[in-house]
């Protein structure tokens, strides 16, 4: 089976660049310049920053190539690709809950991630329009509470980017998710630049550095620990078939191992730009860095309102916002895609309509989360907090740890070999140690950490 020649019947990416594009364009995205921010602000800065790092590095980038060999050596839609390499294991079958897992997960993540991109459509037309020119902080934040207590305007913009979205799908992998790729990825690093340099200027860069990258450990809780551990898989797209169907669509003869280093590597870094671009902003006007999701939305208008060249810079950040997220959102929702297309007969098109009217549909409920249903809560928290805390802070990390299980335990050493083919011996061995020990270990005991439970069995 899966021999190296095989390809998709989906497409294949045209050069080994357009999936290190296509691979960082779902990577980077909301997570790193809106949410990275934000969680870190409510949880306290630098031990935060550090404890995500640490996610990353032994868990984030293993369970990434892990993500990749799968999908390549698959070559079909996540539940399919666990389906027939669970057979070439002799496995149980039971494995491809790990696709159906995934993607449930792309979907849920769809529907709220489309709210919040929608707010940045609104935010590039308000900047545009000099909304916020010479605004004092309580202005800002008035407009932002304006925009959240409008259903009518939350779902409009919601109901572009999903159309936004679908579009790209409906096309395919070449004309659509590589043409998209390879104009907003380079688009979003030259904006992000821009945006460095003008924080540089802001006034209090250094103090912004200092709350990102001086650990206080005693600002951290349990909880804070999950969320870091959470947000690993969700700001690299692991844990839900997204890279396992990049993957899928990936040349032969490319290497798994150097490439995913890369993605990690760049999705890293924009999410420290983005950090080091607000928190600047964030104490220099005496704002609060714990404000919530809408952070990106409270600080820079009011940064951007008041500097010169801010309505023109200011439009483009926010366009960049949009940008990046329109390269996730397409990934989070091609495992569904493909799975109709191979599973239900569907063509590319229809496929994607039916996907589209689903993800918008239950994106309803968070858009109303934020007006008429505010109140409306579970274990404390609105519907788009549970959505938001259930995909990010469980179903992914529930993902990669099963998805290092199978490499690990399951799938045979010769299987693996082959489709990394790597000559880096002791790179491959230390690859599948994290996988099989390191990666379950640390999921497992951040998952019983947060609970209390890890302190109760070794009290
Ligand atoms: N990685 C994206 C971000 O940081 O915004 C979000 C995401 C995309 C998560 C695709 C999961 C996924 F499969």
């Amino acid at each position: 089976m899966a021999g190296n020649s095989r390809s998709s019947i989906h497409g294949q990416w045209s050069s080994r660049w357009v999936f290190v594009l296509a691979a960082t364009g779902s990577a980077v995205g909301l997570g790193n310049i809106w949410k990275f921010p934000y969680i870190a602000g409510e949880n306290g800065g630098g031990a935060f920053v550090l404890v995500y790092l640490i996610c990353i590095a032994v868990v984030g980038l293993p369970v990434m190539i892990a993500e990749v060999m799968l999908g390549r050596r698959g070559r079909q839609s996540p539940i399919n690709t666990m389906k027939s390499l669970s057979q070439e294991a002799g496995a149980s079958p039971l494995w491809q809950l790990l696709g159906w897992s995934g993607v449930l997960a792309g979907f849920l993540i769809l529907s709220y991630y489309s709210v919040i991109a929608g707010w940045a459509i609104n935010y590039v037309l308000e900047m545009g329009a000099g909304t916020f020119s010479g605004s004092s902080a309580g202005q800002v934040k008035a407009v932002f509470d304006e925009l959240l207590a409008d259903p009518l305007k939350l779902t409009l913009w919601h109901t572009l980017f999903i159309i936004a979205t679908m579009v790209v799908v409906a096309r395919g992998v070449r004309g659509g998710l590589e043409k998209a790729v390879t104009f907003l990825m380079p688009a979003l690093f030259m904006l992000l630049i821009i945006l460095l340099g003008y924080a540089m200027n802001s006034g209090a860069f250094m103090q912004g550095l200092a709350f990102l990258f001086t650990p206080d450990f005693s600002a951290i809780t349990g909880k804070g620990v999950l969320i870091a551990m959470g947000h690993a898989f969700f700001t690299l797209s692991l844990g839900m078939g997204a890279i396992m169907i990049y993957g899928s669509y990936m040349r032969s003869e490319d290497s798994i191992a150097r490439t995913a280093i890369m993605i990690v590597a760049a999705d890293t870094v924009v999410a420290l730009v983005a950090g080091m671009a607000i928190f600047p902003i964030v104490f220099a006007n005496g704002l609060e860095p714990g404000a919530g999701p809408g952070l990106v939305f409270q600080t820079l208008p009011l940064a951007f309102g008041a500097m010169p060249g801010g309505l023109l810079f200011g439009t483009l950040f926010f366009i960049l916002l949009f940008f990046a997220a329109w390269s996730s959102s397409i990934s989070l929702i091609e495992p569904a895609v493909t799975w109709l297309v191979e599973n239900r007969n569907m063509k590319r098109v229809s496929a994607s309509i039916v996907c589209g009217i689903a993800t918008w549909a239950l994106g309803m409920g968070t858009v109303l989360s934020f007006n008429l249903w505010a109140e409306v809560k579970l274990f404390d928290m609105t519907f788009f907090d549970l959505l938001d805390f259930l995909t990010a802070n469980i179903m992914l990390p529930l993902g990669g740890l099963f998805v290092a299980v199978f490499v690990g335990w399951i799938m045979s050493r010769q299987s693996k070999a082959d489709e990394m083919a790597t000559k880096h011996l002791f790179a491959f061995r230390a690859w599948n140690f994290l996988l099989k020990y390191i990666t379950p270990l640390a999921v497992v005991v951040i998952f019983l950490q947060s609970t209390g439970l890890l302190a109760k069995i070794t009290a």
